[in-house]
């Protein structure tokens, strides 16, 4: 059984998965509208990517025969100015999830909660994967603040975070998507 205060926080945790997925559908959309299908593109499947970590959660704790609990989430920021705002704060967002998952890894070692250490493995790793790719792409669109078609050249040329399947991946509840 994994540790009540470890549970807790998953059960939170879960509830920041999806707020980051309702978050880069906010910003594929306001991409999408100003007609930068390859930024769109990229947001559309990172948000994608966190339905999947928060689907993974809920499947840990199904299988380990405690209470999941989908809560409700805020708002996502969904009016920007420019073209590099919503990378700014998509990669605050992912530094903030960075520490929320250390976070979770540090209860379950309190805990003596081995097998959700274990299982917090993976999303460590993810992050430090997601926050160096949020980084590449601020720099790409900082450097092309005045002419966001640059960015969307260069996402047309590189393979930007699309790392394909991970067979390591824990598994998701109803499938990933
Ligand atoms: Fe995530
Ligand atoms: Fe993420």
């Amino acid at each position: 059984m994994p540790s009540d205060a470890f549970v807790e926080k998953l059960n939170e945790q879960i509830g920041h998965e999806f707020a980051a997925h309702q978050q880069y559908i906010a910003i594929a959309v306001h991409y999408d509208a100003e007609t930068l299908p390859r930024l769109a593109a990229f947001f559309y499947a990172q948000a994608l990517e966190e339905r999947n970590h928060a689907m993974m959660m809920v499947q840990y704790l199904v299988d380990q025969d405690v209470d999941a609990t989908v809560p409700g989430v805020v708002a996502p920021q969904s009016e920007f100015d420019d073209v590099v705002t919503p990378v700014a704060l998509a990669l605050e967002q992912e530094k903030r999830v960075t520490q929320q998952i250390n976070a979770l890894a540090g209860v379950a070692r309190e805990q003596g909660d081995y097998s959700s250490e274990q299982f917090m493995q993976w999303f460590i790793k993810e992050q430090i994967e997601e926050v160096a790719t949020m980084s590449d792409l601020l720099r790409i669109v900082e450097r092309a603040r005045d002419n966001p078609l640059l960015a969307e050249e260069y996402l047309a040329r590189e393979q930007l975070g699309e790392g394909g399947t991970d067979p390591t991946a824990p598994p998701v509840a109803g499938g990933a998507l």
